[in-house]
Formats: C-alpha cells, structure tokens, sequence
C-alpha cells in the first residue's frame, strides 16, 4: 500500500488523518493556514518533520485568497498565518523552522507582485516537502553501519513515513534495514497517552513486512533484561546545542533503562531539528497536551472522575544518555557541542 501523510493537491493541502489510523485510512483537504493550524494542534498531522512540511503548505494557502494586486495585504496575511501556524504546537523545533525559511523566501524584494509570492511559496513549501523525503533516506544510509544483523531494536512513538513527508528517521532506518536483509525485529514502545507506536508505528511496520511486536512502555527494560537488546533509535522534536533531546514523553525513561543496561541509545533527525541557539535542553518548552487524553482510553474514561492528570507530550532525555545523534550530514558522538556544530556548518 502505498500513502502520503501530506500533499500538494491543485490548489490546496491534502493530509492523511492520522487519527483515524489504523483502521481507516482517510484524507482530509485544507484550503486555509487557520485550518491547517488547527489540524497541526489537533494531530491530524503530526510528527516534527511532517507538521513543519504542513506549515509551509499553509503559507502557501495565506496567499491563495487575496487580491492579484495588493502585495502588502499578502504578506501581511503571510506573517499572520506565520504566527498562527508557530503557536501551533511549540515543540517542534521544525515548525518554526520551516516558516521562517518561507518567510526568508517571501521577503526576497525580487518578488513584487502576488503571482510571484504564490510561485514562490509554492516552489519553496515543495522543496522543504522533497528535501525531507531525500534526507530521511540519507539518514537511514549513514545509520546502516551501526545496526548488526538479526538486531533486536527498541523504538518509541511513530517517526515513520507519517510523522515527515515520506520514509521517516529513526522507522526509516528499521525500514532500511530490513529492506538491506539485515533481519531486524522491532519492539514497539505503544506510546501512551496518543499510543503513536501501537496505532501508527506497527502500522507503518505491517506494510513494510518488518516484524516487530508491540510492548507497553515501561517493558522495555524487561526485554533488555531477558530477551537482549541491541540499541534502541527513537527520533527528536528539538535538539539543543549540548546534545539534549526533546522528544515523545517517555524517550526519558528509556534512554535511562538502555543506559543502565549498556544499551547504545541512538537519536535520528534531519538537521533542522537542531536548535543551537539555545545551550541546553532547559531552554525547551514542552507541550502541555488535554488532560482527556490520559483519564481517556478513546470515549472510555478510565480514572476516577475528578482525578488530576498532568499530560506532557514531551520529555528531554539529557545528552549524557545518548549515544550519537543520526543526521544526513553524519553521526555526532560525544562531545555533541562541537559534532553537532561541525556537522551543522558542513551541511
Ligand atoms: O506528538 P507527536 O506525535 O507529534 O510527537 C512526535 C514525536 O515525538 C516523534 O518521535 C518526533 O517528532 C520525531 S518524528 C520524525
């Protein structure tokens, strides 16, 4: 079966809703960057490459409805669909990224009329959306040496073909290898509260023929312990320049368990994931998600009613715990100040 989590259609967004995955496959079609903010908060879309992808289609979609000769009107309709489509969801450092390049490219003074902008959005929001696809591959290259025949691979949230454009990072180096006949099995951590690894992620591995199994979270270390381990990937929503990972609450707990067990800890992500602005992964802000979706198995309320929960989406799994950080551009090792900034100046 062959999908795309995100795609140009015509003249508007067409992005496969993720929330109905696995057992309907449906799309969903967007015509304005206010609609295609709120499924970026809502996760139709989601996953930090594939929600930057859909902000620079929502640009796009700003200028679609204004007049043919008024270019100021555009680009302010442009900066206030930018600040819309940020304030989307704050993680992610590919989000922000992905609508300051198309605002770089907007205010090129070489485009001075609406139809320019328009060509010009389009063209750009459809180079973030193939760069990602050929990047994803890259990343799967470069990871191929770490991973050892017959691996038994640990993996967390769904960092599939869904959660960017298309092939994933850390599920599209399980992909690879499988495909390179390495035999890899996964253990599918489920991903509570959004369950991204049961619903999407075995999902995704289904239609590869990866075998996998699908485990709670917190089992992770009762495999290492009895089955083995080989190395565990996950992906990330913001990188800090010190190495420090945010990524899928839980990422955390799992880096700590690999850790205490001798477990390489690996992080795979495109370039524009790294935040090196900021020092350390104190400066992340971390997403406060509803509460519902933690007292809530679907319509099914599971805690006592009146029960406070407290629903982070993400956690950051400090630098000392990661092993090396997979990019295009290579793999940072420790001490990831200076690899991640060689490997960023390179690209
Ligand atoms: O809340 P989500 O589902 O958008 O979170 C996604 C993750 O944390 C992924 O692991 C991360 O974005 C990397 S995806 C290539």
């Amino acid at each position: 079966m062959t999908f795309r989590s995100i795609e140009w259609v015509e003249d508007h967004l067409r992005l496969l809703d993720q929330r109905h995955l696995p057992h309907r496959l449906t799309y969903s079609d967007y015509y304005s960057p206010h609609e295609v903010a709120e499924a970026i908060h809502n996760m139709v879309v989601r996953g930090a490459p594939a929600i930057g992808a859909a902000a620079a289609f929502g640009l796009v979609l700003a200028l679609q409805s204004v007049d043919d000769d008024d270019v100021i009107e555009a680009m302010t309709q442009v900066q206030d669909a930018a600040d819309l489509l940020k304030a989307a969801r704050p993680t992610a450092v590919n989000l922000a990224w992905a609508v300051d390049r198309m605002l770089r490219r907007l205010h090129d003074p070489e485009l001075r009329d609406v139809k320019a902008l328009r060509e010009a959005a389009l063209s750009e929001a459809q180079a973030i959306a193939e760069e990602d696809v050929r990047i994803n591959r890259q990343i799967a290259e470069n990871a191929l040496p770490l991973i050892p025949d017959k691996a038994v691979i640990v993996h967390h949230c769904n960092t599939g073909s869904l959660a960017t454009v298309d092939y994933g990072t850390a599920l599209g180096i399980i992909r690879t290898a499988h495909e390179r006949g390495k035999k890899v099995f996964a253990l599918v951590d489920e991903t509570r509260p959004r369950l991204q690894g049961a619903r999407l992620t075995a999902w995704e591995l289904q239609q590869y023929g990866v075998p996998f199994k699908v485990i709670v979270d917190s089992a992770s270390g009762h495999f290492m312990r009895t089955m083995g381990v080989d190395l565990c990937v996950v992906g990330a929503d913001r990188i800090a320049a010190n190495g420090d990972t945010a990524n899928k609450i839980g990422t955390y707990n799992l880096a700590l368990v690999a850790w205490a067990h001798g477990v390489p800890f690996y992080v795979a992500a495109p370039l524009s994931t790294l935040d090196l602005s900021i020092p350390d992964g104190s400066h992340i802000q971390i997403e406060e998600r509803p509460p519902h979706e933690v007292s809530h198995v679907g319509d099914f309320q599971i805690t006592p009613a009146g029960a406070a929960v407290a629903n982070p989406a993400f956690d950051v799994t400090p630098a000392q715990y990661i092993t090396g950080i997979i990019t295009e551009a290579g793999i940072a090792y420790p001490p990831f100040r200076l690899s991640l900034q060689r490997l960023a100046d390179s690209a």
